[in-house]
């Protein structure tokens, strides 16, 4: 489990909001990583599947899909959201750097950008061969990756929610540190619940992050093993990646 207990945890209110700003198929990359495994029939690993929101509609597409996060709170919301949909999965609760399975899997997949929250090279190169280790023989890494650009954005997060329970939620979040040579950034998040006008919780999380060159992962991904790296930009399997796309989506095979 994560050793810093404020980095990248996706904490409760974090994770409430999650839910609220992220509805099912509100963003392009689900209906996008349904129609590359339709009908496959294989089993798919997700890390880092947070609260469901790709691994419940692949459930419910009949996908035999398992996953793990290292958040309590997002694998709760995860647990309800499942039994919500009358559905059930293998979840556990793991991290990249360390995550294991006694089975190998027909793929891997990665929705959103995720992989960024690996902010350390070395140790991002060591999850890619996990990755491969835990994949069959021919197996699949399917991978959403935030461009460059994200990295050079301000990085500025400033937003409010009303919960289903009444509740005010807001989230402030500030680039605290941007490191070029790295290509990582930390972004501090403040979050806020309100009711009846008064705070009644708040609670600081720190996102770090690190972004890849589009070659720069591509030779990432051939030195853990992987062959037949291909990429599509902005969730639009007609064309290759351009240079404003926010996510580029890389797929790559594990060799027979
Ligand atoms: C942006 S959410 C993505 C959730 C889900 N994949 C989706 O498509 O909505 C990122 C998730 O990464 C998880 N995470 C953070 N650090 C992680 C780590 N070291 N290993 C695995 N997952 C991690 C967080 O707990 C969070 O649930």
């Amino acid at each position: 489990m994560p050793t810093d207990p404020v980095t990248n945890r996706y904490g409760a209110i974090a994770a409430e909001i999650y839910d609220i700003d992220k509805p099912y198929f509100a963003l392009p990359d689900t209906a996008f990583h349904l129609e590359r495994f339709q009908n496959f029939g294989r089993p798919i690993l997700e890390p880092a599947c947070g609260s469901g929101r790709t691994l419940v509609p692949f459930l419910q597409a009949g996908l035999d899909i398992a996953g793990f996060d290292p958040s309590e709170e997002m694998l709760a919301r995860c647990r309800a959201r499942c039994a919500a949909a009358g559905v059930s999965a293998d979840l556990t609760r793991q991290r990249y750097e360390d995550f294991a399975y006694a089975r190998r899997f027909g793929a891997i997949l990665i929705p959103v950008g995720s992989f960024t929250l690996v902010d350390d090279v070395a140790a991002a190169r060591a999850v890619l061969r996990r990755f491969f280790d835990h994949l069959e023989p021919g197996g699949i890494l399917v991978v959403d990756q935030q461009g460059l650009n994200v990295l050079a954005g301000q990085g500025q997060d400033r937003r409010r929610w009303t919960a289903p329970s009444g509740d005010v939620l807001t989230c402030e979040g500030i680039r605290t540190h941007t490191d070029w040579l790295g290509q990582r950034a930390e972004t501090t998040y403040r979050y806020e619940r309100w009711r009846d006008g008064r705070l009644v919780e708040s609670q600081l999380d720190v996102m770090a992050q690190r972004y890849w060159g589009l070659e720069e992962f591509r030779l990432a991904l051939e030195a853990a093993g992987f062959t037949d790296v291909s990429v599509v930009g902005g969730y639009d399997r007609r064309r290759g990646p351009r240079t404003g796309d926010r996510v580029l989506t890389f797929e790559a095979v594990r060799p027979a």
